[in-house]
């Protein structure tokens, strides 16, 4: 059986409907470490939704708590973090990141988040009279901050989950953040 080492987390980061819990799962099942969801844990220390968060308290009071989350998963065990779509924004996330993770931008084009996002009502930025819009201006806006990610991993409409896994792993490995042995 191969077994994997990991010495940092790695850190799934992109925007809404690139596929970072569905593929932090996937990558979860295949190395057996542990996979955590930033937005779950927001939502289990606040004892409330995210949507219900930026409804009764704001985005920065989000935000903030979103700081406090990801910093706390970083300095456990190593493991698998999917983080929200904006997390990747905060500078301090990133240095964070850098100390102890390693960062996987799920990078896909605005028909394939939009075709994974739509019609779903639990995101809060996307609660607006045009969402497709929203995120095309997200794109614009984030490209440049997630393009200092350390791996990019392309997120297309068509491609397999299992088929990103397979990616992933093998820049994983190259990059030396991965290490497989037989045992
Ligand atoms: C956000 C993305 C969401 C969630 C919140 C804000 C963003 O997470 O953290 O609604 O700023 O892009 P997902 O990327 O998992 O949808």
């Amino acid at each position: 059986m191969v077994n994997y080492r990991l010495d940092k987390s790695i850190v799934l980061v992109g925007l809404m409907g690139a596929g970072k819990s569905s593929v932090g799962k996937r990558l979860s099942e295949e190395i057996r470490i542990p996979f955590v969801d930033s937005d779950d844990e927001i939502e289990l220390a606040a004892g409330m939704s995210v949507a219900e968060i930026f409804e009764r308290f704001g985005e920065p009071y989000f935000r903030a708590g979103e700081e406090r989350v990801i910093r706390r998963l970083l300095s456990g065990e190593p493991q698998i973090i999917a983080t929200g779509g904006g997390a990747y924004m905060s500078q301090t996330i990133r240095s964070d990141i850098k100390t102890s993770g390693v960062s996987v931008w799920l990078k896909a084009d605005l028909e394939t988040l939009w075709e994974r996002v739509q019609g779903k009502r639990t995101r809060p930025l996307l609660k607006v009279e045009d969402p497709k819009l929203t995120l095309k201006k997200l794109i614009k806006e984030r490209t440049p901050i997630y393009q200092k990610a350390d791996i990019v991993l392309h997120s297309k409409k068509y491609g397999t989950q299992s088929s990103m896994v397979k990616k992933l792993l093998k820049q994983l490995v190259f990059h030396g953040e991965l290490e497989c042995f037989n045992g």
